[in-house]
Parts: structure tokens; C-alpha cells; sequence
């Protein structure tokens, strides 16, 4: 199914419905060039400084944390609910000790703008370079939240702004049972 610019947000909605349900893959690239999928469950969008801007939040644990800090740019890939298993297996495995994209059989293709590769499974594209990073702070957070820190690892927020948006033209019906 061939895919086609969109409007930066056009499919925002479907992308929200994939992110609370099974996730949506993050593809991030060291500096030779090697790929590393994780799947999200946090992602949030609007516009500063006038652009298109997606944030992640990833821990500083994760072998893709490893990656942002070499190459500041990411690709986030949004497959639809049949790649539940992938999901998931990208989501508790790191790619310290295992090739995802191996094991998943998703296939990594060269993206438009970033050299972050897309994942050609994935219904909606979003390619990203990183225009501002930060640490979420403990003494900053409600009291509520901070329990979702016992080890103290909190999320580094990256802030990209969205260079490129495509997707194939089923991408609405494909993720239908995700309404948010
Ligand atoms: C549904 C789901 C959503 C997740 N969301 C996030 C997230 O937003 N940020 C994060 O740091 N980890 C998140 N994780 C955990 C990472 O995907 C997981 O630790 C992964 O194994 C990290 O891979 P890596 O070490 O190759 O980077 C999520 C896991 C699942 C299953």
C-alpha cells in the first residue's frame, strides 16, 4: 500500500488510540548507522517555536537512550493492532542483548529526512530530529507520581520536531479499533 504525506496531525487521534493500547515503536540509530526499536506509551504533540514538535520520554535504562545521545533524531512508527506480539517483545527486550528487528521480522527502510530509519510494517510515520532534551525532575513532581521512580531512573524528555508525516492510505481503517 504505497503512503502519502499528511498533515502533520491529520492522524493524531489513531496515533493516541495505538499509544494507550499496544504502543507504538520509536526507531532510534547509533552512529554506525545500526537501528534499535522500543516501543512507547508516552508520547505527547503540539507546536512550539512556531513547529510541528512530538516529545518522548525515555528512561535513561534503555539501550535507545544510548542511541538518541549519539544521533538526535528518531522515527516513530505506528503499526497496526495485528503487530500486538512485536509490540510487546520490543517492549521488555533490549536491544543490548538482542536484534528486535531480527527476531520481529519488521523490516527497517531508509526515511526521508533523518537517517533514523522508518519501519516499513507501520501504517503512520513521523520523522523527527531532536531540537531539545531534559530531565524530568524529582523534587518537581507531584507527590502522586514520584512513586513511579523507586530506582530514581526519571525519563529523559526529547523534544523532536516533526520534519516528515506519511501514511498508507488504509491507515484510518487499519487502526479503527483504537478510537481513543
Ligand atoms: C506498551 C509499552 C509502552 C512503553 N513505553 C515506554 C516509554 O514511553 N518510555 C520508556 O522509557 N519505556 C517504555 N517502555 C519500556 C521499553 O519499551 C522497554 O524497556 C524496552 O525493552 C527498551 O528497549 P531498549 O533497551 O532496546 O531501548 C514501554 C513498554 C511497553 C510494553
Amino acid at each position: 500500500m504505497p503512503k502519502r504525506d499528511i498533515r502533520v496531525f491529520d492522524l493524531w487521534q489513531e496515533t493516541v488510540g495505538m499509544l494507550t493500547r499496544e504502543g507504538i515503536l520509536l526507531c532510534s540509530v547509533n552512529s554506525d548507522g545500526a537501528p534499535n526499536v522500543m516501543t512507547i506509551g508516552w508520547m505527547t504533540a503540539g507546536v512550539v517555536w512556531g513547529k510541528p514538535i512530538v516529545t518522548v520520554y525515555v528512561r535513561p535504562t534503555r539501550f535507545t537512550y544510548t542511541y538518541l545521545e549519539q544521533v538526535p533524531e528518531f522515527t516513530v512508527n505506528v503499526l497496526p493492532p495485528e503487530h500486538a506480539e512485536a509490540l510487546q517483545f520490543c517492549g521488555t527486550a533490549s536491544g543490548r542483548d538482542v536484534d528486535k528487528l531480527a527476531h520481529t521480522g519488521l523490516t527497517a527502510v531508509p526515511a526521508q529526512r533523518v537517517t533514523a530509519p522508518v519501519i516499513e510494517q507501520a501504517v503512520i510515520h513521523y520523522e523527527c530530529r531532536i531540537v531539545h532534551k531534559s530531565d524530568l525532575i524529582e523534587a518537581n513532581l507531584a507527590p502522586e507520581l514520584q512513586s513511579n521512580y523507586p530506582h530514581r531512573d526519571l525519563h529523559r524528555v526529547y523534544m523532536g520536531e516533526v520534519l516528515a508525516a506519511y501514511a498508507s492510505e488504509d491507515a484510518r481503517q487499519r487502526l479503527q479499533r483504537t478510537p481513543l
